[in-house]
């Protein structure tokens, strides 16, 4: 296995007492598959991701890539959050590039590397434009890209496409899709987004809320090309039901009117 993840609690301290956030979640992602996390707000997804990450530490349990224990953040997994994180001072290339920098990767490979990936997210005419001049989905692009060119063993995505309009979502899942089925990147995504789940992933694991929970995980059989129409057939909307009824039937439970 891949990723691992075993037996995970997380608790933060807060004025009114500790909040558990994470409560013995496992999840596991093999190489080159595509995974979902699902859930509503507060159900520890973040939480989750920043964990694997390394951005925070686990109060109880294990995270290991390919065998390493995770201790902190490293250039095997790389990180695409939902808010636009480039620098707005760099131009699109320069972003790409910056963490290869800081890995003292020589300018002949990072130059490379950098017009390789901008040519993957289908940017390569604009790597001297900065980020601004870019509209939101190009700018995930662009995150994306940065955290391909440092070459990671997982691709970790925290609602990478929330902030954009339903169009170009469509069209950056479909992106997403193409790209991973053409690099074979492990990629881990979480998203409050079911039908998102349903159309990319090949697992998805679904969170309870309060304390975040696995309810259940389910094998998406479609075939990994896929394309805008599978939305509409019956088949995706029964797997988009069952975990649909499986956050529904957590939400019957923890209910509580004040
Ligand atoms: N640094 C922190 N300090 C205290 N509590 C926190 C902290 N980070 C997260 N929490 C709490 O942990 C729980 C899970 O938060 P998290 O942000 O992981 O949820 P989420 O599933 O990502 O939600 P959303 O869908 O809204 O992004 C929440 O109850 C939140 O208030
Ligand atoms: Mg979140």
């Amino acid at each position: 296995m891949h990723l691992e993840v075993v037996g995970l609690s997380k608790s933060f301290p807060t004025r009114r007492g500790s909040v558990l956030a994470l409560d013995v979640v496992n999840v596991l992602v093999a190489a080159g598959e595509f995974v979902c996390v699902v859930g509503a707000s507060g159900s520890g997804k973040t939480t989750l991701l920043r964990l694997i990450a390394g951005l925070e530490q686990p109060s109880q349990g294990s995270i290991s890539v390919d065998g390493e224990p995770v201790i902190g953040p490293g250039a095997d997994r790389g990180v695409v959050f939902q808010s636009y994180t480039l620098y707005p001072w760099m131009t699109v290339a320069e972003n790409v590039g910056f963490g290869l920098k800081l890995q003292g990767v020589k300018r002949q490979e990072r130059e490379a590397r950098v017009d390789y990936f901008l040519e993957i997210v289908g940017l390569e005419r604009f790597a001297k434009a900065l980020p601004r001049q870019l509209s939101g989905g190009m700018q995930q692009r662009v995150a994306i890209a940065r955290a391909l060119a440092a070459q990671p063993k997982i691709l970790l995505m925290d609602e990478p496409f929330g902030a954009l309009d339903v169009q170009t979502k469509e069209m950056m899942q479909e992106f997403l899709l193409d790209l991973w089925r053409r690099t074979r990147t492990s990629i881990l995504m979480i998203t409050h987004d079911v039908e998102e789940a349903v159309f990319l992933a090949q697992r998805i694991y679904v969170l309870t809320s309060r304390p975040g929970r696995v309810k259940g995980e389910i094998v998406v059989n479609f075939p990994s090309r896929r394309d805008y129409s599978l939305k509409r057939t019956s088949a995706f909307q029964e797997v988009k039901d069952k975990i649909l009824a499986l956050l529904r039937e957590q939400h019957g439970l923890t209910y509580s009117p004040s």
